[in-house]
């Protein structure tokens, strides 16, 4: 798989008709093959999706209960995510975190829990506005406690994504020198706790209202990977486009 990851993620959003929809025209318009490419739509929409997804895209999803099974309304296991076809699923996205009160020690046991059953965790972290003066700080408490008893060898299956809050669905996306300083400090931090081959190899994936019309300066970055798509990735050309500049 490519070390380049566009990730779609749809959040809460569209039915399957519009799902369908919009993953044929995907198919239809991205050319690129030196991408990797992750859909990841609403759990009531992976069936339909899993129906229709070529095999050169990847499925994902958005969240995941940490635990095998059990009494868990409402919550959904990582082998289920497995059975509906999904490679990859978000861990400790800021919504998660800030709206629905998810702490790094969960995260931690969804990263855990995501790689136990061969899934792909992509480990969301990054600052709000009031803590932006002390990024680099919730920066490394973020990642070291959610890689949290993750081994080398399993960082080969791990993809972190820098998303400052402050940038999520606001318009507002860091600067490219901004997040490839951020993203620079996340290398580090996985240097410092495993080695430099792991953090070299890891892909770091940049989040927060990018478009098609930002991402060309962000993805010259030397730190930055690919990226995890909100807003955008609901329009198909737009999504297509970032795609093409990745
Ligand atoms: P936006 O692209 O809408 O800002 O969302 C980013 C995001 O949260 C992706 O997970």
């Amino acid at each position: 798989m490519p070390k380049t990851i566009v990730a779609g993620n749809w959040k809460m959003n569209l039915t399957s008709r519009d799902a369908l929809t919009l993953v044929k025209i995907l198919d239809n318009t991205i050319e690129s093959k030196k991408v990797t490419i992750v859909l990841i739509p609403s759990f009531t929409l992976l069936p339909a999706v899993a129906s229709v997804i070529p095999s050169r895209f990847s499925l994902g999803a958005q969240n995941m209960h940490f635990s095998a099974k059990g009494a868990f309304t409402g919550e959904v296991n990582a082998s289920q995510l497995q059975d509906v076809g999904c490679s990859y699923v978000i861990v400790g996205h800021s919504e998660r975190r800030h709206v629905f009160g998810e702490s790094d020690g969960m995260v931690n046991k969804k990263v855990l829990a995501a790689l136990a059953a061969d899934l792909i965790p992509i480990l969301c972290v990054g600052e709000t506005a009031e803590e932006k003066d002390t990024v680099d700080a919730v920066l490394k408490r973020q990642v070291e406690t959610g890689l949290a008893s993750v081994t080398k060898s399993q960082m080969k299956k791990v993809v972190i994504a820098y998303e400052p809050v402050w940038a999520i669905g606001t318009g507002n996306t860091a600067t490219p020198a901004e997040a490839d300083s951020a993203h620079g400090v996340i290398r580090k931090i996985v240097s410092s706790v495993y080695d430099v081959k792991t953090a070299e190899s890891v892909s770091i994936l940049y989040g927060g209202s990018v478009k098609a019309d930002n991402c060309k300066e962000l993805f010259k970055q030397k730190n930055i990977d690919g990226a995890l798509i909100g807003g955008a990735s609901l329009d198909a050309e737009e999504f297509s486009s970032i795609v093409a500049d990745a």
